[in-house]
């Protein structure tokens, strides 16, 4: 059989290894996976009795009427300015689809999120980056220098994944001025509700004055719906209407849409979950510094921290005693990168890295 080519560049995405395998593997009781990024509070209760109710045996609203209702109203835009994916990784897919073809460019950060780069090798497409500066986030004006004929989208993910660091409104605003406006910037907000720093402003804001700027969100972060795979993208209604073109039809489940809903209804349990998560990331911030250990202070639901050896070996004595975390990221050998957990589980982790680290 003889595959496209440009495949040969792509490898399949590697998740972080499942607490199933590694109980077997290592003969554990108890694992904890702080691989990716998701919220050990979960979603809110009240989406028990809902699933009751479900029509199992019809097709999903391909509109997805109500969430979008829902969304038009939490955000002041157009209904037409939004689309839902299988995740906000299917929108990655469908937003390489459309602009993307062989020989064309896209710019993003370097290390960033793995779905930019592999969507558009699959497109046959090339990836410029820019690297982090000293304060691990990124100068987007490098981005600028990098634009030529063939550049069709830049990937801002703010916070940036694996760094936690921001791009602040300032910036922001000062880079989209100086875009071509044929270029779609794709600001990907996934860590968006976990930012504290007020220097920060979602992109969604700036869409109706940069018809080019699109904004990707998640209910797999903050809303602790990461098993139920649903995103969306906010757009310009030019944008959604190509991607229309290319979406999977009923690609969003009638128990992911109904889910996401009542996620919205009570966003007051979404910011318990993020008040808890910033509590452990305090005490991250204050056993990393008690020992010493080099860390970068995080705006998301993750920290990334200097071990000072080989990620790899670290990765692996971690994850015999317990903890799944990740390493692997581009210029970043000694570093790894550890999604937070509850208060218990963070106290569990920092003195199992201490066992393996110092
Ligand atoms: C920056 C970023 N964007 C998008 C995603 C994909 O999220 P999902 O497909 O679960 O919506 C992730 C997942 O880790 C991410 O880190």
């Amino acid at each position: 059989m003889e595959y496209r080519d440009c495949l040969k560049k792509v490898s399949p995405y590697v998740p972080g290894k499942s607490e199933e395998e590694i109980k077997e593997l290592y003969c554990l009781n108890e694992v904890y996976k702080l691989a990716s990024n998701e919220n050990p509070y979960g979603p809110t209760q009240k989406i028990k009795e809902a699933t009751d109710k479900l029509l199992y045996s019809l097709y999903p609203d391909n509109y997805v009427t109500n969430l979008r209702n829902m969304l038009s109203k939490k955000y002041d835009l157009d209904k037409d300015m939004f689309l839902f994916g299988n995740g906000s990784v299917e929108i990655i897919q469908m937003l390489s689809r459309i602009m993307l073809d062989q020989g064309d460019n896209i710019i993003t950060e370097l290390p960033s999120f793995s779905s930019y780069f592999s969507e558009a090798k699959i497109q046959d497409s090339q990836i410029k980056t820019i690297n982090f500066n000293d304060k691990y986030s990124f100068c987007l004006s490098e981005m600028i220098s990098l634009i030529d004929n063939n550049t069709k989208m830049i990937y801002i993910t703010n916070p940036n994944n694996p760094l936690g660091t921001i791009i602040s409104k300032d910036e922001m605003l000062d880079f989209l001025k100086l875009v071509p406006s044929d270029i779609l910037v794709v600001v990907d907000e996934a860590y968006g509700e976990f930012v504290r720093d007020n220097k920060f402003e979602s992109a969604i804001n700036y869409i109706k004055e940069y018809s080019n700027v699109c904004v990707l969100k998640t209910f797999s972060k903050a809303y602790g719906l990461a098993a139920l795979r649903i995103g969306y993208i906010v757009a310009d209604k030019s944008v959604i209407n190509e991607l229309e073109k290319v979406r999977v039809p009923f690609n969003v489940s009638t128990i992911s849409q109904n889910i996401a809903q009542i996620a919205l209804q009570d966003e007051e349990h979404m910011k318990y979950a993020v008040k808890q998560i910033h509590d452990s990331i305090d005490y991250m911030y204050d056993e990393l510094e008690k020992r010493g250990i080099e860390y970068i202070k995080t705006q998301a639901n993750f920290i990334m921290i200097n071990t000072k050896m080989d990620s790899k070996k670290v990765v692996q004595e971690l994850i015999r005693r317990g903890y799944i975390v990740r390493d692997g990221f581009p210029l970043m050998d000694t570093w790894i990168r550890v999604s937070i957990g509850t208060l218990e589980q963070m106290k569990g982790f920092t003195k199992k890295l201490c066992e393996v680290i110092l």
